[in-house]
């Protein structure tokens, strides 16, 4: 996720451009904060240009003094997915000539085949797959003479496998913006002195309410007199602008009342961006290029150990299910704070995972550093890219999630839950998996997205059970096999951010002690979806039932049968075992999300805690 904005002006006056993009930028901030950048066309046809690593208020440091007196511009603040934060990897990139000029939002999935193929003998000055789009309109705007830069982008689009939020400028058509969206969203801002374009409504706001939803395969041309929509064939479509409402937060939010819905919500596309590129399903294998391990030597990893916190640990705990089961790895799981201060034994041949959404976590930091010292190799599965984490491992996966705002992790779980389903296919197509079950695996991952939209569909169903238990202090979450990890993340949320008392358990330990305190004061939310383990699971929903506790079950659609033990059920579609948490753990995340709306919370912002914790 990065954040984009285009300013045009109307009637092709000149002014001072930069401050009207660096305060569009500052609305977007929370779309990608490691590095920004901006580029402004003057009237002679000639480029004003800054970058800068860091903030939007580095690039505000560097712009001080200057003005960029210019007739339109295009300005980008970015999330790094392909290369590290510098410089270089920061948009506008250009083509070899420096005059096609783009900023870009999303993931170009065969940027390496793209290069390879058609842009051998092109210049690249940095490590981005962005970079590879600029060199490849360029490929088509030099094959002829005639100038035709919203021509060549189609072309060099037809080309492109990923997702893309897209504005490109070439100093050889000096007044023209050109965008282009396909699930990277682009708004278009119609002001009375100028055309906007940006990745959400926020800043075209102090400009215009006129606004304009690019669809996916949209092309947008913005001159200084008009605005043109074509499709991906060059055919014009007829479109008019629309009034919006929201303020600038809610623009930002998209809408949504707070970011946690929002990334609940994004879900379906995010767990997209974790597999772009990563999955070939007609060999049913996976490749995770940031491993930096060579088949033979991922062939000799014996044993993993993964190593995390938070909700991250509780991903890793499914990703022992999964790696056992598809790998044949066997798998440990730790919390970060207890690996490093025990005398932990790590084996040779072993393969240490520190999984870490922010890659600041004081704790997996040191976990990580022990485990090297004591000869592990070590890798990151991390969601921001060039944090400690992701350095200091040297080798690792990026999850891609985009930023992550609200403190209770929703959308970087699923995806560290991915990235480690990937790894488990990767490693089992290696040794024992054949191409047939690997196959099933890949096309079983790819209905996820589709799946988690049926569920999130479901929003106002969970928020009325909400409503029925919203004064409940007490609640229980339970689940077996690879779902109970997901009861244990079903507690941590409720607790994180609606201070209600919440434990989650194996639903087999119930019988140890915790089903004492079961009666009606305490609800039960269960897991029982059909699996391997559904009668076990039933026997258990019995036993709370028979002893007057509540019951919120979720539980695969169709199922008729365990409706009738419920008080209240959620019906989730149906998907491989070792793929069930991915769904699961969706109505929790909804669970716990309205029951803090409902009890007044702070949701994105719970008492107490931080995003990043670098304190052990
Ligand atoms: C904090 C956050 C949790 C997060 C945990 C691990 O406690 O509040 O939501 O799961 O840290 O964070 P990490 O960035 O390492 O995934």
């Amino acid at each position: 996720m990065c954040g984009i904005i285009g300013y045009i002006i109307k009637e092709g006056g000149e002014k001072n451009l930069a401050p009207i993009l660096i305060n569009g930028l500052r609305r977007l901030e929370y779309r990608g904060y490691d590095s920004a950048g901006l580029s402004v066309i003057n009237a002679k046809g000639e480029v004003l240009k800054e970058k800068s690593v860091g903030k939007i208020d580095s690039l505000v440091e560097k712009l001080k003094d200057q003005e960029f007196i210019g007739t339109l511009g295009i300005a980008h603040t970015r999330w790094a997915t392909h290369g590290g934060v510098t410089e270089s990897n920061t948009h506008p990139h250009t083509d070899c000539s420096g005059r096609i000029i783009l900023v870009h939002n999303g993931i170009i999935e065969n940027y390496r085949d793209l290069r390879e193929k058609f842009l051998k003998d092109h210049n690249f000055v940095s490590e981005t797959d962005t970079e590879v789009l600029a060199h490849l309109i360029e490929y088509f705007y030099t094959q002829t003479n005639k100038k035709d830069l919203r021509g060549s982008l189609i072309k060099a689009l037809q080309l492109v496998v990923g997702t893309y939020g897209i504005a490109v400028v070439s100093l050889d058509e000096p007044n023209k913006i050109i965008c282009a969206r396909k699930g990277s969203p682009l708004v278009l801002g119609v002001a009375d002195d100028a055309f906007l374009i940006a990745s959400d409504a926020s800043p075209l706001l102090p400009h215009t309410k006129k606004v304009i939803y690019l669809e996916d395969g949209e092309i947008l041309e913005l001159t200084p007199k008009d605005f043109q929509i074509f499709n991906l064939k060059d055919e014009k479509i007829a479109r008019t602008p629309e009034e919006i409402e929201w303020n600038e937060e809610q623009a930002q939010k998209g809408g949504f009342p707070h970011f946690m819905l929002k990334e609940i919500f994004e879900q379906p596309n995010t767990f997209k961006d974790a597999l772009a590129g990563r999955l070939v399903p007609n060999d049913g294998v996976a490749h995770l290029g940031g491993l930096r391990l060579t088949d033979e030597e991922l062939r000799q990893i014996k044993k993993i150990k993964i190593i995390a916190c938070g909700s991250a640990f509780h991903a890793g705990l499914v990703g022992k299910y999964i790696l056992e089961h598809v790998a044949w790895m066997p798998t440990d799981v730790e919390v970060a704070s207890e690996f490093r201060y025990r005398d932990p034994v790590v084996e040779d041949n072993t393969l240490t995972i520190c999984i870490s959404q922010s890659g600041e976590t004081a704790d997996t930091l040191g976990a990580l550093i022990e485990a090297r010292r004591k000869g592990s190799k070590v890798m990151g599965i991390v969601n921001v890219v060039g944090s400690t984490i992701a350095r200091e491992a040297g080798r690792g996966v990026y999850i891609h999630a985009g930023p992550e705002l609200s403190v209770a992790s929703t959308k970087a779980f699923t995806n560290q839950v991915a990235i480690l389903m990937v790894l488990a296919l990767q490693l089992g197509r290696l040794t024992h998996l054949p191409l047939a079950t690997g196959k099933l695996i890949i096309k079983s991952i790819l209905e996820i997205p589709a799946k988690m939209q049926e569920i999130i569909k479901q929003n106002e169903v969970i928020k009325n059970i909400a409503e029925k238990y919203k004064a409940y202090e007490d609640f229980y979450f339970i689940g077996r096999g690879i779902n109970a990890p997901i009861a244990l993340e079903g507690a941590l949320k409720l607790k994180e951010i609606s201070y209600v008392h919440a434990e989650g358990m194996p639903s087999g330990e119930l019988k140890h002690g915790p089903i004492a305190l079961i009666d009606d004061k305490c609800p039960v939310m269960a897991i029982v979806t059909k699996d391997s383990l559904y009668e076990k699971m039933v026997s258990n929903v019995e036993e709370i039932k028979a002893r007057h506790g509540k019951l919120i079950l979720i539980a695969t659609e169709g199922d008729e049968d365990v409706k009738k033990l419920s008080d209240d059920i959620i019906y989730i579609p149906k998907t491989s075992e070792m793929l069930s948490p991915l769904l699961t753990v969706v109505p929790m995340q909804l669970f716990a999300y309205h029951m803090a709306v409902l009890r007044g919370k702070d949701v994105d912002r719970p008492r107490n805690l931080a995003k990043s914790v670098t304190v052990e």
